[in-house]
């Protein structure tokens, strides 16, 4: 009986770890644009001649890949992509895949080290310069969800100015910029990569100005109709949220908005993601929990905002976009 169970859990483990295979496979499939490489009949031997790559491991790679229905044999020993829809587009295209690059290569080892954080109590401490191009990446895929909610308001109030703290590349306020011309959009940006991708990806837009700054040290000498700050909380100590909340409160014209796009979590009844994105933020001594919805909240009460409401960007990674108005 008690082998019969054994048996039974061993199974079951292994049958609710086979997705891990399906992301596992189209990460490597990005990672070396293999999924380009194989678009039409190839051999195996071909692609890895072509991409100097391991021959027998590419062989495994394409094995499971047909096993899992990626790829799909196109006769005299050649393969191609099958389900294409399924599989990440090419590096560098606004891909998901670079949301499988970010799981694989930081959510997932991180993840991993948690017995040896447990015991030894410590944290790893998060490579700022070595992931803020992936992270900015991945965030930029949630874009086209946010961005329907930012508009609105700058339309709203009719907002001439607007500021995006921790812009990354640029996404939002490359977007809003085309789409409200006689807007002023600020960027700030603390990577120095990261600001650099953003200027060369901005340098058409005349009404955008992007800068390398640390929003600690930022001083604006004017307010901004709009304040955003996407995605860049769980990067905040908790001590000091309240207060930046209450400067940035100061940096919104009376009337003015502060946006806030964040995942929310603290809850069992909060999506699984969005709490082990908690779990992930927590392994490092240089980044935070998320916040609760209690607390966006009290930080806009204390700061004398108006709050408009916590809308729901990704229901299932626990998104939410907060705005708070500036009273005249
Ligand atoms: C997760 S990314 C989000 C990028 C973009 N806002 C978006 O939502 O697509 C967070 C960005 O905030 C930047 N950042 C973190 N701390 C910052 C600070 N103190 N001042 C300015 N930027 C900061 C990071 O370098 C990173 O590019």
């Amino acid at each position: 009986m008690i082998d019969v169970m054994k048996m039974f859990k061993a199974r079951m483990y292994m049958k609710r770890n086979e997705p891990f295979l399906y992301s596992w496979h189209a990460y490597v499939g990005y990672e070396l644009d293999l999924f380009k490489a194989f678009e039409r009949p190839m051999a195996k031997e071909d692609v890895a001649d072509a991409f100097g790559l391991d021959e027998k491991l590419l062989e495994q790679w394409v094995v499971i890949g047909v096993s899992i229905g990626h790829l799909k044999e196109a006769g005299r020993g050649r393969y191609k992509i099958a389900n294409a829809w399924k599989l990440p587009k090419t590096k560098g295209d606004n891909s998901s895949g670079v949301l499988l690059k970010e799981m694989m290569e930081l959510h997932i080892p991180t993840l991993l080290h948690y017995p040896e954080m447990m015991r030894n109590r410590n944290r790893l401490h998060y490579d700022e310069e070595k992931h803020a191009g992936t992270v900015a990446e991945t965030s930029r895929l949630l874009e086209v969800l946010a961005m329907p909610k930012m508009a609105k308001r700058i339309r709203e109030i009719n907002a001439k100015t607007v500021l995006d703290i921790g812009c990354g590349e640029g996404g939002y306020i490359k977007k809003l910029a085309r789409r409200f011309p006689d807007t002023q959009f600020n960027g700030i940006e603390i990577s120095e990569e990261v600001t650099r991708k953003a200027k060369r990806l901005t340098e058409e837009d005349d009404n955008i100005i992007v800068e390398n700054a640390n929003l600690w040290d930022y001083n604006p000498s004017e307010p901004f109709d709009m304040v955003m700050m996407n995605n860049v909380l769980h990067y905040i100590d908790l001590e000091k949220r309240k207060a930046l909340i209450f400067e940035l409160a100061g940096w919104v014209s009376p009337g003015g908005i502060l946006s806030i796009v964040t995942p929310i979590a603290g809850n069992s009844e909060d999506p699984p993601f969005a709490n082990v994105f908690n779990s992930f933020f927590s392994s490092f001594d240089n980044l935070y929990r998320l916040p609760t919805r209690e607390e966006l909240k009290g930080w806009g009460a204390a700061a004398g905002l108006e709050m408009l409401g916590i809308h729901t960007v990704i229901k299932e990674g626990g998104w939410y976009i907060t705005q708070y108005r500036k009273p005249e």
